[in-house]
C-alpha cells in the first residue's frame, strides 16, 4: 500500500484500513498472552501514541482498565473527536481521555505513565528514535514502552501458494526489486520505514531502554473452501471488492518512491507493464474461482512484532 506524509488517517479507504484491517489483526488469545508477557495489570495508566480510533484501548482494556486510565494521543483531530465518541462502549465508565497532540511533543509530564505503546505509528515517521525518546520521558521509572510494529518488507517477500497461475521467476525477481527499492526511496524521502519492525529492539537499545523483547504475530493468512472464519470472509470480500475495481490504479506515489530509491525510469516501465498484464489476465480467473468457490491462497503469517522495553 503506498503511504506519504500527507496520509490523512481520518479519511477514505486509510480510515477504512484503520477499522477493517483491524477487526482480525490479533487473535483474542494471542492478546491475552501479551496482557500476562508484558505484564499489564489493573489500575495501570496507559498512554497510546498514534492511538488513531483507540485500538490499544478497547483490545486491552479488560487487562488494565479497572480503577486505571487510558490517554489516547492523535493528530488527526477527527479521529480523536470519533475515538472519544466510541470510547463509551468499551470505558466501562474508567477513566478514558483522548486528546490531539504530536508524538514529539508529548503533553504529559515525565514519568506520567505506567505503560505507553504505540501501534503501527513509528513506521509512518521520519524520527522514529525521537518519538521513542518522547515516549520514554513520559513513561514511569520501570514503566513500559510498547511498540506494535510490522516489517512489511519482509512479509511482502514471502513466497506464497494459491490457485492463480504464476508469474516466471524473472518477474517475480524484479518485483521483489522494486519492493526493496521503493522500501528505501519511501525513508530517504521522510515517510517512514516498512521494516521497522525488525529494527525496534536496537532502537530501544540506543535510547537506553532495557530488558527488551520481542514476540510476534501468528496469525496466518489462509483462504480455502469452505471460508468459513469470520477473517476468511472478510479476505474473499476484500478479494471480490478489488477484482470488481474498474478504475486506474494510480502508481504516480510508487513511482516516486522508487526513484528516490535509486530505480529506473526503464525499469519501472517495466514493472509496471509486468503488473498491468498480470491483474487483467487474472481478472477473469478471479471471478471465475470466485463463482465455483475454488480459489484458495496461503502466504503464512506476517512479521508484525510486539517488542517491550523498560525504562529503568
Ligand atoms: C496506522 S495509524 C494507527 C492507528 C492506531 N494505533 C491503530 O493501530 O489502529 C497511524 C496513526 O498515527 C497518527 N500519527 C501520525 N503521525 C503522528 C504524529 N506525529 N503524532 C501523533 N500521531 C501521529 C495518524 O493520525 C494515525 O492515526
Amino acid at each position: 500500500m503506498p503511504e506519504n506524509k500527507k496520509v490523512d488517517w481520518a479519511e477514505g479507504k486509510w480510515k477504512e484500513h484503520l477499522i477493517e484491517a483491524r477487526k482480525y489483526l490479533w487473535r483474542e488469545d494471542s492478546v491475552e498472552m501479551f496482557a500476562k508477557w508484558l505484564p499489564l495489570k489493573q489500575g495501570m495508566r496507559m498512554v497510546d501514541v498514534g492511538c488513531g480510533l483507540g485500538y490499544n484501548g478497547w483490545t486491552y482494556a479488560k487487562y488494565f482498565l479497572s480503577g486505571g486510565s487510558y490517554f489516547g494521543i492523535d493528530i488527526s483531530e477527527k479521529l480523536i473527536k470519533e475515538a472519544l465518541e466510541n470510547s463509551h462502549n468499551w470505558s466501562n465508565g474508567e477513566k478514558v481521555d483522548f486528546q490531539v497532540g504530536n508524538v514529539y511533543d508529548l503533553p504529559y509530564e515525565n514519568n506520567f505513565a505506567d505503560i505507553t505503546i504505540c501501534q503501527t505509528l513509528l513506521m509512518h515517521l521520519e524520527h522514529p528514535e525521537k518519538a521513542l525518546t518522547e515516549m520514554k520521558r513520559v513513561t514511569k521509572l520501570g514503566g513500559l514502552i510498547v511498540c506494535v510494529e510490522p516489517d512489511n518488507l519482509s512479509s511482502s517477500l514471502r513466497v506464497g501458494y494459491s490457485s492463480l497461475p504464476e508469474i516466471s521467476i524473472e518477474e517475480r525477481l524484479l518485483l521483489h526489486k522494486v519492493k526493496l527499492t521503493v522500501c528505501e526511496g519511501k525513508k530517504k524521502l521522510g515517510y517512514g520505514d516498512s521494516a521497522i519492525g525488525i529494527k525496534i529492539p536496537k532502537l530501544m537499545q540506543d535510547v537506553g531502554l532495557e530488558g527488551i523483547e520481542m514476540r510476534n504475530n501468528d496469525i496466518c493468512h489462509l483462504i480455502q473452501y469452505p471460508y468459513e472464519t469470520e477473517k476468511q470472509k472478510q479476505n474473499l470480500e476484500m478479494i471480490k471488492k478489488q477484482n470488481e475495481k474498474t478504475e486506474k490504479a494510480d502508481y504516480s506515489n510508487t513511482k516516486k518512491m522508487f526513484l528516490a530509491g535509486g530505480g529506473t525510469e526503464y525499469m519501472f516501465r517495466k514493472y509496471k507493464k509486468i503488473v498491468l498484464n498480470y491483474s487483467s489476465k487474472m481478472k477473469k480467473i478471479i471471478k471465475e474461482q470466485l463463482e465455483s468457490d475454488s480459489f484458495f491462497s496461503c502466504y503464512g503469517g506476517s512479521n508484525f512484532f510486539i517488542i517491550r522495553g523498560k525504562k529503568s
